[in-house]
């Protein structure tokens, strides 16, 4: 290790790249941007003078052999995740890889395998969960709530968002893929809206259910589509015993929602989540039983792009566990795996 600072090499200089991860480096401590790796090469070349990094890189390969790279930020397509992961980690490098984790439990599975066999660090990146408000809330209920017995989860995503975002998001650079990857381009897994939207989204949704409330059993779900767009609402099963429901819609005609709502034995906690681009901390009322006592806390810093790093950055520096890491990417996998298979057979899908 280079000392105080984690060096970090990103992978994939596309929207998420841009819109949060390069911004993210510039404010984060404890780790520096020392190369890029993309393969159109117009636009590598673009963010390299944007972020002043010299170290460009077309080639994953070339990246990982670059022995400045202690860790590699994967920020490409969800197919891809675990592939390249493993590769980093073969490298010898460190991984923080972008949510969902993979596209099945059964490829997560190898990935968790190869990052015990090495013993790198590998966090997902679920960033709602460096949000203040809800480390704050998950504290809370952890600490005060005793046994959970009541949780809701509701995430919409709006048609609006793409606006939202350009309203305070700098404009996108879009890059030109190299023929060789155009001709060989195996078909795009975002082709098929209802799965992507149902994996890309509910990646965040799950992740932030079980930070809350702990792991699932049981999943019983439901899908209504109108017009290109989906509605799942499913009952979950908790390992204390406890129940909950979730609600994901992509798209919903009004404002961008993200809400939990935990009850405990004897604490309660309520998290209004913001659209993360807009870097306000989520809005918590946590209800102590045992005071009779409201807190509703402030979260100064509070772009969870930046914590995610930094978190990142003091698990590698100072060995201390990832959030999420590579089991909790695999139970956020799992869970998706069930919602699809339990609108598939109509039924209730148990966890292993
Ligand atoms: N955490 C969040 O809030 C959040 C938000 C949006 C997207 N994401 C996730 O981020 C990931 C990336 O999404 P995106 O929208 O930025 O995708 P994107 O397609 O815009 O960007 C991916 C980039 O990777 C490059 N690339 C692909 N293969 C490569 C290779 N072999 N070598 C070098 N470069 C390669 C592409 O040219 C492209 O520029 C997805 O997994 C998505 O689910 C996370």
């Amino acid at each position: 290790m280079s000392g105080q600072v984690l060096q970090i090499g990103l992978l994939g200089c596309g929207a998420i790249a841009q819109y949060a991860h390069i911004p993210a480096f510039a404010r984060a401590r404890q780790v520096r941007l020392v190369a890029l790796c993309e393969r159109a090469e117009d636009l590598l070349d673009a963010m390299g003078r944007r972020t002043g990094v010299s170290r460009l890189y077309p080639r994953y390969d070339d990246l990982l052999s670059d022995p400045q790279v202690e860790a590699v930020l994967v920020a490409v397509r969800d197919e891809l995740h675990v592939a390249m992961a493993m590769q980093a980690l073969r490298a010898g490098k460190h991984v923080l890889v972008e949510k969902p984790m993979g596209l099945s439990s059964g490829e997560c599975n190898d990935l968790l395998q190869l990052v015990q066999q090495t013993g790198l660090k590998l966090q997902v990146g679920s960033n709602k969960r460096h949000d203040p408000g809800v480390s704050f809330a998950r504290d809370f209920i952890v600490e005060r709530g005793g046994v959970i017995f009541s949780v809701s989860g509701i995430y919409r995503d709006s048609i609006f968002r793409s606006a939202m975002q350009e309203s305070c998001l700098d404009p996108l650079i879009r890059g030109t893929p190299p023929a060789a990857a155009l001709a060989s381009a195996a078909p795009d897994p975002r082709a098929d809206r209802e799965q992507y939207n149902l994996w890309t989204q509910g990646a965040h949704l799950f992740d932030n259910l079980r930070f809350l409330a702990g792991n699932v059993t049981a999943v019983t779900a439901q899908v209504a589509r109108l017009s290109g767009h989906c509605a799942w609402h499913g009952l979950l099963e908790l390992s204390g015993g406890g129940r909950g429901h979730f609600e994901l819609v992509c798209k919903s005609c009004g404002d961008w929602w993200e809400q939990y709502t935990v009850y405990g034995e004897t604490a309660s906690v309520d998290v209004q989540v913001s659209l993360p681009f807009y870097h306000r901390p989520a809005q918590v009322r946590a209800f102590d039983g045992q005071s009779q006592q409201w807190s509703h806390p402030l979260g100064g810093h509070s772009n969870a792009y930046v914590n995610q790093l930094e978190h990142f950055a003091d698990s590698v520096l100072n060995d201390h566990p990832t959030s999420p890491d590579a089991a909790d990417g695999m139970a956020a996998v799992k869970l998706l795996e069930a919602v699809s298979q339990s609108i598939r057979s109509g039924t209730r899908v148990q966890l292993a």
